[in-house]
C-alpha cells in the first residue's frame, strides 16, 4: 500500500515535470477568463499562454500573480504574436468566438464562429501542428470538421489530436441526475454521447445506475437544452462560461494526464469516430480512452434500449448536416 502510493506520487511528480505549454485562443473571453485561472492552478501546466485579439496580455498579468509555478505570457494580435503562443503548444484550447443570445441555437452562430476558427486552425497547423486541439467554439459540431480540413489542406491533420470539448453536457447530466436522486453528483457517470447540440446531444440513461430515467423525457429535454437554461438567465450577456470553464479544464487535466502516461483515462469527446463512419458520420462523441498519442482508444457506444435508439437516429440526422456544413464552408472559403 505503502510502495503502491510512493510509486503514484513519483508518477505523478516526474509527469508533472514534464514540459507542459498550454495555451488558449480567446483568452480574454467569458470562459477564457476563468478557464485560464483554472488551468494556472493545475500543476501539470508549466507554461500557460494566452491569446485574444484584445486583452490577453491584460488577463495574463493578473493571472501571473497566482503563486504557482507555471509561467504566463500574454499576446495580442501582432504579426507575431499567435505564432508565438502557439509554439512548442502541448494543448490548444479554443473558445474564441460569440456566444449565444436568448432565441439563438449554436448552429446560429456559425456565420461568425466558423472563419474565427478556420483562420484560428490555420494558425496552428503551422504553428503547433502536433498538439491537441481542444475545440470549445459553437457550433463544436461544425467547428470540429472546419479544424480537421484545414489541418488536411496543409497534410498535418493528425485525428488522434483533435477533440469537440463536449465535457459540459456529461458534467450537466450527473448534476441534473443527482439533483432528481438525491445523490451525491460525484457517483453519477452518466455516458452521453453523439454532439453537441440540441437533439444531436444523447444521454444513455439505460447505461446508469438509474436506467428508468431512459424514459424521463423531462430530464433528457434537460440535457439536451441546458445551455438554454444559462442563456435565458444570462438575459442577453452570453451563455455558460464558469461550468464551461470547469469542463474544459477538466478535458485539458486528462489530456494532459494521459500525455504524461497515465493509464485508464477516459473522456467523452467529440473526434473524428469510425463507429458511423458508414452512415456518413464522420464524428462522433463516445467515451475515449486518452494517451500519449492522444485518442488511444474510441469506445463503441453500447447497448442502448428503444428510447436511446430513436434519440440516436434523430442525432444522426442533425449531426451530419452539421458536419457537412463545417466540411463545406472550408471548401467554399479555404
Ligand atoms: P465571449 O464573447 O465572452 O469571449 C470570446 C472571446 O473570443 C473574446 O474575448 C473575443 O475577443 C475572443 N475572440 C474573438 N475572435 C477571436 C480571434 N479571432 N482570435 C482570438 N480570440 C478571439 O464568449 P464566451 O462566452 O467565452 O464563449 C466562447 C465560445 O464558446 C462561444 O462560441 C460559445 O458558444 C462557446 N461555448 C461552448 C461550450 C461547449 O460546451 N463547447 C459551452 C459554452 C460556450
Amino acid at each position: 500500500m505503502f510502495m503502491a502510493s510512493r510509486i503514484q506520487s513519483r508518477a505523478f511528480s516526474a509527469s508533472a515535470r514534464q514540459l507542459s505549454k498550454v495555451t488558449v485562443l480567446g483568452a480574454a473571453g467569458g470562459i477564457g477568463q476563468p478557464l485560464s485561472l483554472l488551468l494556472k492552478l493545475n500543476p501539470l501546466v508549466t507554461e500557460l499562454a494566452l491569446y485574444d485579439i484584445r486583452g490577453g496580455p491584460g488577463v495574463a498579468a493578473d493571472i501571473s500573480h497566482i503563486n504557482t509555478k507555471s509561467s504566463v505570457k500574454g499576446y495580442d494580435p501582432t504579426p507575431t504574436g499567435l505564432s508565438s503562443a502557439l509554439k512548442d503548444a502541448k494543448v490548444v484550447l479554443i473558445p474564441a468566438g460569440v456566444p449565444r443570445k436568448p432565441g439563438m441555437t449554436r448552429d446560429d452562430l456559425f456565420n461568425t464562429n466558423a472563419s474565427i476558427v478556420r483562420d484560428l486552425a490555420k494558425a496552428c497547423a503551422e504553428s503547433c501542428p502536433e498538439a491537441n486541439i481542444l475545440v470549445i467554439s459553437n457550433p463544436v459540431n461544425s467547428t470540429v470538421p472546419i479544424v480537421a480540413e484545414m489541418f488536411k489542406a496543409r497534410g498535418v491533420y493528425n485525428p488522434k489530436r483533435l477533440f469537440g470539448v463536449t465535457t459540459l453536457d456529461v458534467v450537466r447530466a450527473s448534476r441534473f441526475v443527482s439533483e432528481v436522486k438525491g445523490t451525491d453528483p460525484v457517483d453519477e457517470n452518466i455516458t452521453v454521447v453523439g454532439g453537441h447540440s440540441g437533439v444531436t446531444i444523447v444521454p444513455l440513461f439505460s447505461q446508469s445506475s438509474h436506467p428508468d430515467l431512459s424514459s424521463d423525457a423531462a430530464i433528457i429535454q434537460r440535457v439536451q437544452f441546458g445551455g438554454d437554461e444559462v442563456v435565458k438567465a444570462k438575459d442577453g450577456a452570453g451563455s455558460a462560461t464558469l461550468s464551461m470553464a470547469m469542463a474544459g479544464a477538466r478535458m485539458a487535466n486528462s489530456v494532459l494526464r494521459a500525455a504524461g502516461g497515465e493509464k485508464g483515462v477516459v473522456e467523452p469527446t467529440f473526434v473524428d469516430s469510425p463507429l458511423y463512419k458508414d452512415q456518413g458520420i464522420e464524428f462522433f462523441s463516445s467515451k475515449v480512452e486518452l494517451g500519449p498519442e492522444g485518442v488511444s482508444k474510441i469506445h463503441p457506444v453500447g447497448a442502448v434500449d428503444a428510447v436511446e435508439e430513436k434519440l440516436l437516429e434523430a442525432c444522426f440526422g442533425d449531426l451530419k448536416k452539421n458536419i457537412d456544413k463545417g466540411k463545406a464552408f472550408v471548401a467554399q472559403n479555404p
